[in-house]
């Protein structure tokens, strides 16, 4: 794969006027917080041995700890294989299902145990409790069922649409056990979005569910795949049938009608298939497993291709070692499996693990904000995992109802975002009750699992800050010129990681040049050199880090929003209002929020004649939804005589920034049309 240097377009694009870090909260350096002495004395790693252990010179020879957690059917010949840089090959030879790791290991000792708590969110319905012997059985028979009524086969795609149910797991198991690759699609994403990541990945099959509860309400979702089947027909990929799991079993609960020898209720074939069991596939270490879309700065997502072996064994290493997460404990991670933290971190590393993993239909603050802390007492949780989003909602909505309910934490993490200080605190004085260790993880789609990290029982806290590389991350920041810049220097750059590791993503589904250009064309080195020393990752995140090695994140450095702790390109956005006739152009900004961290602006220009008019803009509103879903509805949109350009014609996105985040748009005076400036500030909330 050929590498060029990056255009000095795409490099300024890649030190974005517009970042996230330029208007990241900038708090104080904090103290530091030790780990409970309890909970270093149950801890699973507790030797300090391990951070020298995993130094450089024991590369990759280390990464060997992390998948002697698994088993396989045949130990692999070569730890890593470095022949084709950047596309790095794990556990080369070996072979593995992942699906017996999560599943069929765990029965001889673990059988009875509850291997998912399905929470649904009326509180009127019961909780299930899903042992492993239950999951093996529906595991078995939904991939017969997958293998004999669909055909699907190892290296097949298969698209998930399917909200926080038990079955969501079972789901994707069953591909696991198969070998067939599956792509799960957010939930709240649209038919639209869903129909793209279809044809992206060409799966003959979708797979969703009737409909499910959100906020109170039974949301209709098979909606949602007539728009994904007719999409995808419009990219001329066709989808041989649908998959329709009810969500309440036996009944079906959608209004919109099933097609005729294209949909199928997954509970009625299922009879078909009762007791059948499936002979897991031996699979390659390196053969995939899934494929996660992500944003980034075009305005298609990217399919992430998340390797079996060495994907398995840095979540399961991880959700040991930084999670803590032992056999007997319950485990709770409040995101949702549409996104890369559910994949890794409630259903692979937990179960992995012989953990019980917490499935949580709903919305935490419905009905009230202390439901989080009702179902935490009544499953006896004691590790939690959320983002700093819903930590702020929590805290704002219910900041005493922790304190009402007997629910006890070791441990508890954020992911996501950056986390302000003081809601830190709140986390772990109100909600850990003072004696919960936290870990704050810092990581992406991309990298499979935690990159920054403490070692909950070796490191001590600091809040605001990530933490140093995890054992066998050896993180580095480069300045705009490739110049490392030192610990304590109290400069912001670009955080690299100068070492392969194996949850990484192999590439980008169909896209491998994408691969090497966006995350590694940047510090390479050396263009031709096999050496992975010359292969830095840039994970595109602006970074300082303290005299202390703590890495702080600040953001993101390229065109990508990160809403809620989930991330959004400013394209895709942009592209989503373009789709309406009367919007010549559009441009997207990060807009500080006290609870979702950040959200976007949107602003647009229209034909020449056309008024702007608050239909208008209800209308490009209701284009991002339907485009994308509700996480991208943008909190206004400012429909503007014109955007402020330079004298070439490129719209200034940092003015904009400037202005919706009711800061100095500095000097506009070198623009083309300054005049505009002062017009724009007046129609931006
Ligand atoms: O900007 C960083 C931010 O989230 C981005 C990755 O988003 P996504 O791929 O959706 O994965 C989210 C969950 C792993 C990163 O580039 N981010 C993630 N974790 C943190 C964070 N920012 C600050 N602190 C974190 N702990």
């Amino acid at each position: 794969m050929a590498v060029t240097k990056p255009r000095r377009e795409a490099r300024e694009q890649q030190s974005a006027e517009v970042s996230e870090a330029q208007i990241a909260v900038h708090w104080q350096e904090e103290g530091y917080y030790s780990p409970p002495k309890k909970f270093v004395a149950q801890a699973n790693l507790t030797d300090k041995g391990i951070l020298k252990r995993f130094s450089l010179d024991r590369f990759p020879r280390y990464f060997e700890e992390f998948a002697a957690l698994l088993d396989w059917y045949k130990k692999w010949d070569k730890t890593l294989d470095t022949s084709k840089p950047p596309f790095w090959r794990w556990f080369v030879g070996g072979r593995i299902n992942a699906c017996t790791n999560c599943v069929d290991r765990h029965l001889a000792k673990h059988r009875n145990k509850t291997a998912i708590h399905f929470v649904p969110e009326p509180e009127s319905e019961a909780i299930q409790h899903v042992t492993y012997q239950e999951l093996f059985v529906r595991v078995n028979e939904f991939a017969a069922l997958l293998r004999d009524f669909c055909g699907l086969k190892a290296g097949d795609r298969a698209t998930l649409h399917m909200p926080m149910v038990a079955e969501l797991p079972i789901t994707m198991l069953a591909c696991a056990r198969l070998g067939v690759i599956h792509s799960q699609v957010f939930s709240g994403f649209s038919g639209k979005a869903c129909g793209d990541r279809v044809s992206d990945s060409e799966s003959r099959v979708l797979i969703t569910m009737d409909a499910y509860y959100r906020a109170g309400k039974l949301l209709d979702h098979k909606e949602k795949a007539d728009i994904a089947v007719a999409d995808a027909a419009k990219d001329g990929h066709k989808l041989d049938k649908v998959l329709v799991w009810q969500r309440h079993p036996g009944r079906y609960s959608s209004p919109t009608k099933l097609a005729e020898g294209r949909d199928f209720t997954v509970n009625d074939l299922l009879a078909k298939y009762r007791g059948k069991r499936v002979e897991p596939v031996r699979l390659p270490a390196e053969a995939p497993l899934f494929l996660m879309y992500t944003s980034g700065t075009t305005g298609r997502p990217k399919g992430c291709q998340h390797s079996i072996g060495g994907y398995l064994a840095y979540v399961t290493w991880t959700s040991k070692n930084i999670q803590d997460i032992h056999p007997e404990d319950v485990y709770w991670c409040m995101a949702d499996i549409g996104w890369i933290t559910g994949h890794s971190y409630i259903v692979y590393g937990p179960l992995a693990l012989a953990a019980s993993s917490v499935v949580f239909e709903g919305v935490p603050t419905h009905p009230d904000a202390g439901r989080p802390w009702r179902i935490a007492e009544e499953l006896g949780v004691n590790i939690f995992h959320t983002s700093p989003t819903a930590i702020r909602a929590l805290r704002k909505e219910g900041p005493d109802e922790p304190s009402k309910y007997n629910h006890r934490f070791k441990h508890m993490t954020t992911v996501g975002e950056p986390i302000e200080p003081a809601v830190w605190k709140w986390y772990h004085k109100v909600v850990g009750k003072g004696e919960a260790v936290i870990v704050d993880t810092w990581w992406q789609t991309e990298n499979g699992g935690f990159l920054c990290s403490t070692v909950p029982a070796i490191h001590k806290m600091k809040p605001g800050s990530a933490g140093p590389g995890i054992p066998g991350i050896h993180p580095v920041i480069y300045d705009d010129d490739g110049k490392e810049l030192r610990a304590g220097s109290g400069k912001a750059g670009n955080i690299c990681i100068r070492n392969p590791w194996p949850g990484s993503f192999q590439t980008i589904w169909k896209d491998p040049n994408r691969f090497v250009q966006q995350y590694y064309a940047r510090y390479c080195k050396n263009p031709k050199s096999k050496d992975w020393r010359d292969w830095p990752y840039m994970a595109g995140d602006g970074a300082v880090q303290a005299k202390d090695g703590y890495y702080r994140i600040l953001g993101r450095i390229d065109d990508v929003i990160n809403v809620a702790g989930h991330r959004l390109g400013t394209k895709e956005i942009e592209s989503a209002a373009l789709v309406v006739p009367e919007v010549v152009e559009a441009a997207v900004v990060p807009v500080a929020d006290p609870i979702k961290g950040k959200v976007p602006d949107l602003y647009v220009s229209l034909k020449t004649g056309l008024k702007a008019s608050e239909e208008i803009a209800k209308k490009i509103s209701a284009a991002v939804v339907s485009e994308i879903g509700a996480i991208a509805r943008p909190r206004q949109v400012i429909i503007v005589p014109d955007m402020p350009k330079t004298r070439s014609g490129k719209i200034m996105r940092r003015v904009l920034a400037a202005i919706s985040n009711h800061q100095d748009p500095g000097d506009v005076s070198t623009l083309a049309n300054p005049e505009v400036v002062d017009k724009i500030k007046e129609l931006a909330r």
